[in-house]
């Protein structure tokens, strides 16, 4: 069964995407069946960085409708592949973050590793992903903003129950 790692901060800017996707490729290109997973909504970072191109279906249809998870990865180079974001903006406004815990149970056994990049801030839509993963990685960058927005995360990943780490 696959490890759940999740890369996470509340202040935006600080490096969770592109560790993510670095990771992601790495994993791949060592031979171990990795997922990517897009849980940006909005931004769709990773999505954009990896070059998946034009998206029918997303994560955001199948947190919001009853879509079939192999429908909606796509499979990069090496053993990578990737749940992305993007598609249609009705399914963005009826998404439930909180269905991502479910989605992934369904394809952990598929994979040795899964890494979700998460949006910025501290809302569902970061949380949930944060809760839904094994462990979570703190991406921090040196400035004081970053630095306490981290401890503060670490606070709130503590008081959930959800663990730090990256091991
Ligand atoms: N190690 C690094 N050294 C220098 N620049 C970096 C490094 N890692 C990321 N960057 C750059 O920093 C910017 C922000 O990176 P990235 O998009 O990965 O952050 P993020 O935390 O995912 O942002 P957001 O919170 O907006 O999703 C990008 O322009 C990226 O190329
Ligand atoms: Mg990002």
């Amino acid at each position: 069964m696959g490890k759940i790692y999740a890369l996470a901060s509340i202040k935006g800017g600080v490096g969770k995407t592109t560790i993510a996707g670095n990771l992601g490729v790495a994993l791949g290109q060592m031979g171990r069946d990795t997922l990517l997973v897009d849980t940006d909504l909005a931004m769709s970072g990773l999505t954009q960085l990896l070059n998946v191109g034009e998206i029918k279906k997303s994560l955001q249809e199948l947190l919001s409708k009853r879509v079939r998870v192999e429908d909606v990865i796509h499979s990069l180079p090496g053993k990578t592949n990737i749940l992305p974001a993007g598609g249609e903006l009705e399914s963005y406004l009826k998404a439930e973050p909180n269905k991502l815990a479910s989605i992934l149970d369904e394809v952990k056994d598929d994979y040795d590793y899964i890494i979700v990049d998460t949006p910025p801030g501290l809302s569902k839509y970061n949380l949930e992903p944060m809760k839904a993963s094994d462990s979570c990685i703190l991406a921090v960058i040196p400035d004081p903003t970053a630095v306490s927005a981290a401890e503060k995360l670490e606070s709130i990943a503590t008081i959930l129950d959800i663990e730090l780490g990256g091991h």
